[in-house]
């Protein structure tokens, strides 16, 4: 996937749009990005002066992906990769101030669930930034 999504990722019309989605993105903001992948978003973060960044991801093929990119982002933050499912994020309650998602929801089980675990993680005022599969059509 990280080879294959690259011409997709490389549109200028997709990295214009992620550029803005991405400026919803405040300084010391601690994210949780669900279902990761090989870390396309991790360029965005990169000039944001984030706080955490959390990789969750329940596929271990992509950790050697995400640790490449990270290295190629010039992200300063250090990036944890979390196993696990957006059904059940392993987070408390109200600890993160933005969730990402782009093109996750069409993987997992539940879409409910999986959007009240993105609602339950987020602090009040929280932001969830997302990209569904059908919406994506560059
Ligand atoms: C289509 S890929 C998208 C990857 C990346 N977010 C992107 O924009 O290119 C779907 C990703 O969701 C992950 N995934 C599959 N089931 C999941 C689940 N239940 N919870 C979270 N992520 C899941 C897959 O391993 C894969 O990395």
């Amino acid at each position: 996937m990280n080879k294959g999504m690259s011409d997709y990722e490389a549109l200028p019309q997709v990295q214009q749009f992620k550029s803005r989605l991405f400026d919803h993105i405040s300084v010391g903001d601690d994210i949780m990005e669900i279902g990761i992948g090989s870390g396309p978003n991790l360029k965005y973060y990169a000039d944001k002066s984030i706080g955490k960044l959390m990789a969750l991801e329940p596929n271990r093929e992509f950790d050697e992906y995400i640790i490449q990119n990270v290295a190629k982002s010039n992200l300063q933050t250090k990036v944890d990769i979390v196993p696990g499912v957006a059904e059940s994020i392993p987070k408390a309650d109200n600890s993160v101030d933005v969730v990402v998602g782009t093109m996750v929801m069409c993987s997992v089980s539940s879409v409910k669930q999986s959007l009240a675990e993105v609602y339950r993680i987020l602090k009040p005022g929280g932001r969830y930034i997302f990209i569904r599969s059908s919406s994506a059509g560059f």
